[in-house]
């Protein structure tokens, strides 16, 4: 697990651009993993950007999403896919014909789930994997006591979980309380993972990450046995951790022997 700890959000998202970057630029054909929520938004705003210097392209690139309401339709303001056409592929040179998110009005989750998995499987795998973190620990929706084996399938909502989005929905409007989402095991089969967090609300649950046990009560911390997982995080999310001057420390030596 690398840690990078920097001062704040701005500087966090431009490092998480910066490793999709380089891998565009390694593979303009690559696989990306996209996640939803606040975290990843300057992220992608810096990747529309470069996009449009010219710096990187989509065009070839596939793209699947963690996530998706079930009962929500992809037009529905606070579907995952209303939300990466409008904060992302809008505004990229996608094909979004290339662009996967789980499908929140299929008739039959489950068939869509196993399906999601051998789409994932032809593409021939996801090369980068980004992800915020619930406070609880979650990733996609993989809420708290989620096998850390698990594959993409139909996930329960906690009540904190549907608490802590019920800010994106309207007072009487409806709010689901059902996902279909990749499983732990589907985004630790990812090559590489990036997690990005900020703000101290989320200090607990990256301690949880990096230095607690590796539990189904903090579904992120299976990412210590993934072998490429970058966390990005800035000081306020750092401040529960143990020794966060060890992390800063590695990464001046990184940056010594680049
Ligand atoms: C949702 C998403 C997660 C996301 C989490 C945190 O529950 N399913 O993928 O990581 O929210 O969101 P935020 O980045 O807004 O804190």
């Amino acid at each position: 697990m690398k840690v990078i700890i920097l001062d704040n959000a701005e500087q966090v998202a431009g490092y998480g651009a910066k490793i999709f970057k380089q891998q565009l630029a390694d593979n303009p054909q690559s696989v990306l993993g996209l996640a939803t929520g606040s975290s990843p938004l300057i992220l992608y705003r810096i990747l529309i950007e470069l996009y449009e210097r010219g710096k990187v392209s989509f065009r070839e690139v596939t793209t699947f999403n963690l996530d998706e309401y079930l009962g929500l339709s992809g037009d529905h303001p606070q579907s995952y896919r209303y939300f990466m056409n409008r904060n992302l592929f809008d505004h990229i040179d996608i094909d979004l014909a290339n662009t996967f998110v789980p499908d929140g009005t299929t008739a039959d989750p489950r068939a869509a789930a196993r399906e999601y998995e051998s789409k994932i499987a032809e593409a021939g795998g996801i090369d980068v994997q980004l992800l915020g973190i619930g406070y609880n620990g979650h990733i996609g929706f993989n809420e708290p006591s989620s096998s850390l084996g698990s594959r993409t399938r139909v996930k329960t909502l906690t009540a904190r979980t549907i608490a802590d989005n019920a800010r994106f929905f309207g007072k009487d409007e409806y709010q689901p309380h059902l996902s279909i989402t990749m499983g732990i095991g589907t985004i630790l089969d990812a090559k590489n993972v990036v997690l990005l967090a900020t703000g101290e609300s989320k200090a607990a649950a990256v301690r949880n990450t990096i230095e607690g046990p590796i539990s189904a009560n903090c579904p992120a911390s299976a990412l210590q046995l993934h072998p490429a997982t970058t966390i990005i995080v800035d000081q306020a999310a750092a401040a529960a951790l143990d020794d966060p001057e060890f992390f800063k420390h590695i990464e001046r030596e990184n940056q010594k022997l680049q």
